[in-house]
């Protein structure tokens, strides 16, 4: 390899000076710009001679021209922080080229050419995690979206796919990469080499390479087809007795997707390593999926009931995304709702299967309403399609994730499981081997399902949660359901067209509580009305049955409707959702002062009515029980009103727990009594069982601080497993009691060392109740177990405590001088975490007047640092603008 020297170090090269962008105007994308890239990369062969400190690379690749692209004289290659070490053109070194900010440019004059570039990085220095970087002495790669440009010079964009070879060598005993191992050996210094030759197609941000010391849980599948695929879960030496689950999850996984959506794997190996230092959940780079710890190590000594469902859902969306994601791509970022939406649905269909359809089609909805709602209503506002960006890792979105996964649920929804399933497989059979687009993928749903989508297609193009409102008209045998839409305004998108919303209704009778069938009302103008006969008395009316559409619904109910829903209704979701309508209603009137003594009174009884019957139920199970008793959270609440004061509301529902915990206290320690009693195991019941005791422990913290600090330290001691174990704890971190040290310093001593659970100890604290819950997390970010170079570590306490109102709104100000310090000091470390943080100090509108100064105090002292990441960047001044 030989490559001469680079001429001109990239701070002296002239072609820099001159590309110098204007910092104050940010460089926008825009989806409309789009234009194929002018060659192709049909080949490219990677060396790489790894080191932890330092890693030389080079790269070969074979280009040729695009015919379906307008032609270029030059190749323009991406880099990020790197500069070439030596260039060659055909075999020749050449020092013909030249720098365009980071982005290298080649004259090139032939129809086709081998292009080789050496460039040198270092890993450890690598705290971005974006590229490859070295973790706990192991080397990884996280490529999407762009990573690869800090490896290497190349066309760094989804629409160029490559054959890859990959040749390393390093002094670790495992080396990975995509595809399939073609050769191993040692060197003859003694040092382990390893080929490895990926036969799909694929884009860059799917490239991964891992070097460690290694050992793998390994398994073997047999695919619909017969063929044997071997499976390899690797781990640090001391973390292979917690893999069980995730390999059993996998298998459980590649089954699923056979028989539901007839996609089968397509490689002899599928390897996974769980590395300790991640930017998000896990990555799912071809035939090598790299996770985050969280999601792959469980034991039921170190690991709750909900992570056991964490691992099980991202280990599915992982594996689904190789047809859904690697198979076909997407053409650019804009479209990155068609890899990850209808990935997320596939993964909430397949936990849907394994466990509760009901309770976790629940537990979606609220993460759409605690996390994508909100969004939506802000001034980060995107469309699941967006149309432009700065930073497109600021586009990993509850909206373009989970909303994503709405929007294709209704399409399922309207069409019926059967032509849904033919309307994929067209989209598969089509697109394989292609980068494809949002359009494509409805246009394969218009022909393989026949829905038409020409209205449809607003969801993609319109931000906003839709909100509708209902009205009840009852006349003679006749009821008439008045509907009206309105799609809320959000930047750049002033006014919106109605949408077609897709509303699944029942109407109850209310002596013999049944109803008629399910009928699917679908409302595409902004005003629509729909008349049923037969119903002598007013029916009780249950809608947006099992969410089928993600709206906002208003509607004038009587209490008393709702506690009727909320004992019969037949549909688990809704029957959830009338009980977080009595609530939400009741704790709205309460925050705006609306109620006096009387109607404060007369609400509470009915909520205490509504959930003691729940207590008492005897048909329902404990999982969906325990779903029934969660409050609406302060934030969803927040939402419900323009202007929101976090301080009244988290008294409002404190009090409404206290009160419920009170009244209800005998039914609440009977069901106690009895969970207490289920010996631990995975059961459904089991679980339920579990999730009851924490609830009642939480309540009756609200209500009898004393006996529930009692309870939780009984709990805490006698605890077999972490869900009790932090159930417990949570409780007491809560409480001014002496138990509360006591069980903090056992939890820590206990499990020094195991960074998933010392996470819950850093998290448990910031998310807690306590009065003094700031100077906890001030104190404990000066623990010597905390850093902002782990981002797992930096969720436990930083985000734990941003998503903590109670923390996070406390009346000072001072949560929030906490989060923008934070913002800034993690800025320069790692942009891609620090930007996260900032879309909660970005709600300042929605805030009452003295907390929303405050906020926005602090979004301009950050907006005045000159050297943001364009991560922060963008997020700051898209709060402030
Ligand atoms: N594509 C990944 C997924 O949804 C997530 C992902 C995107 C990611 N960018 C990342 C993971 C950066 C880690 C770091 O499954
Ligand atoms: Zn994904």
């Amino acid at each position: 390899m030989d490559i001469p020297p680079s001429p001109a170090a990239p701070e002296n090269n002239p072609d820099m000076a001159d590309a110098a962008p204007d910092p104050k105007a940010p460089a926008v994308i825009r989806r409309e710009d789009y234009a194929p890239f002018a060659w192709l990369v049909p080949e490219v062969q990677l060396d790489f001679d790894l080191g932890l400190d330092a890693t030389r690379v080079v790269a070969k690749l074979t280009v040729v021209r695009n015919a379906k692209a307008d032609p270029s004289p030059t190749i323009r290659l991406n880099g990020d922080d790197i500069v070439p070490l030596g260039v060659s053109v055909d075999g020749e070194p050449t020092l013909d080229w030249s720098m365009d900010g980071s982005d290298l440019l080649i004259p090139l004059s032939a129809e086709a050419h081998e292009i080789t570039i050496a460039t040198q990085i270092d890993p450890s220095a690598n705290t971005q995690l974006m590229g490859l970087y070295a973790s706990e002495g192991m080397l990884c790669t996280q490529c999407e979206a762009e990573g690869f440009r800090r490896i290497t010079f190349f066309p760094d964009r989804p629409d160029v796919l490559s054959v890859y070879t990959v040749r390393m060598r390093g002094d670790f005993p495992v080396l990975l990469s995509n595809g399939n191992l073609v050769a191993q050996g040692t060197c003859e210094d003694g040092v382990p080499w390893a080929e490895w030759h990926d036969p799909w197609p694929k884009p860059s941000y799917l490239f991964a390479l891992v070097a460690g010391d290694l050992v793998a849980n390994s398994d073997r599948f047999t695919t619909m087809s017969g063929r044997e695929v071997a499976l390899n879960i690797y781990v640090r030496a001391g973390d292979l007795e917690r893999t069980g689950h995730a390999m059993e999850s996998l298998k459980a996984s590649m089954r699923w997707d056979e028989e539901v959506f007839g996609r089968e794997y397509d490689l002899d190996l599928f390897n996974i390593v769980a590395v300790s230092d991640f930017n998000m959940g896990a990555m799912e780079n071809k035939g090598l999926n790299v996770f985050n710890t969280k999601y792959v190590l469980a034991d039921s000594d170190t690991a709750t009931d909900a992570d056991y469902d964490g691992i099980e859902g991202v280990i599915a969306h992982e594996y689904f995304h190789n047809w859904s994601g690697n198979r076909v791509t997407c053409r650019d970022w804009f479209q990155l709702s068609l890899k990850e939406g209808i990935t997320v649905l596939r993964d909430q269909l397949f936990s849907q299967d394994m466990g509760s359809a009901a309770v976790k089609r629940i537990a979606d909805v609220r993460v759409l309403r605690g996390a994508q709602f909100p969004e939506d209503s802000g001034p980060l506002a995107h469309p699941i399609r967006p149309d432009s960006y700065q930073e497109i890792s600021n586009f990993y979105t509850a909206t373009v994730y989970n909303k994503g996964a709405e929007v294709i649920r209704m399409m399922r929804t309207m069409c019926g499981e059967e032509r849904f399933r033919a309307g994929c497989d067209l989209y598969f059979e089509r697109h394989d081997g292609e980068a494809a687009t949002c359009e494509d993928f409805v246009r394969a749903m218009e022909d393989g399902a026949g829905l038409d989508l020409s209205q449809f297609r607003l969801w993609y193009s319109q931000a906003g949660t839709p909100k509708l409102s209902l009205r009840l008209e009852h006349e003679g045998d006749a009821a008439t359901l008045h509907v009206t839409q309105e799609v809320p305004p959000t930047p750049g998108q002033p006014v919106k067209q109605p949408m077609p919303i897709p509303l699944q209704i029942a109407l109850f009778d209310r002596n013999s509580a049944n109803h008629n069938g399910e009928k699917l009302l679908t409302i595409t103008e902004s005003q629509a009305s729909f008349s049923f006969s037969g119903y002598p008395k007013e029916p009780v009316v249950s809608v947006n049955r099992g969410f089928s559409a993600p709206v906002i619904i208003e509607r004038d109910v009587a209490q008393e409707e709702l506690v009727f829903l909320a004992a019969h209704d037949d549909d688990p979701f809704a029957r959830y959702e009338a009980l977080q309508d009595l609530v939400v209603g009741h704790l709205k009137a309460a925050v705006n002062g609306t109620l006096d003594e009387a109607a404060h009174a007369e609400g509470e009884a009915a909520i205490a009515k509504a959930i003691g019957a729940v207590l008492t139920d005897d048909a329902l199970d404990d999982l969906m029980r325990g779903e029934l008793l969660v409050l609406p959270s302060e934030t969803y609440l927040a939402e419900t009103i323009p202007v929101a004061d976090p301080g009244a509301i988290h008294a409002a529902r404190e009090g409404l727990k206290a009160h419920l915990g009170r009244v209800l206290a005998a039914d609440f320690h009977a069901l106690y009594d009895r969970a207490e009693k289920v010996p631990f195991s995975l059961s459904a019941e089991a679980r339920g069982a579990r999730k009851i005791k924490s609830l009642v422990l939480s309540y009756a913290a609200a209500s009898d601080p004393a006996k529930a600090a009692e309870l939780a330290a009984q709990q805490y001691a006698k605890a077999d497993n972490m869900t009790d174990r932090q159930g417990a704890l949570m409780v007491l971190c809560g409480l001014e009691n002496d138990a509360r040290e006591a069980a903090l310093k056992d939890f820590y001593a206990r499990f020094t060392g195991n960074a998933l659970v010392i996470d819950k100890w850093f998290a448990l604290q910031a998310s807690s109740l306590h009065p003094r819950v700031l100077d906890h997390v001030e104190a404990l970010a000066k623990h010597p177990d905390f850093t902002m170079k782990n981002p797992n570590r930096v969720r436990s306490l930083h985000m734990a405590m941003a998503y903590n109102p109670h923390a996070f709104h406390d009346a000072s100000g001072r949560g929030y001088r906490m989060i923008a310090d934070l913002i800034l000091a993690l800025d320069p470390v790692n942009p891609q975490t620090a930007s996260r943080f900032v879309g909660q100090l970005g709600r300042w509108r929605r805030i009452e007047p003295v907390r929303s100064a405050m906020m926005r105090e602090q979004l301009e002292r950050i907006a005045a640092v000159a050297s943001l990441s364009r991560d922060t960047r963008e997020q700051v001044d898209k709060s402030l603008g």
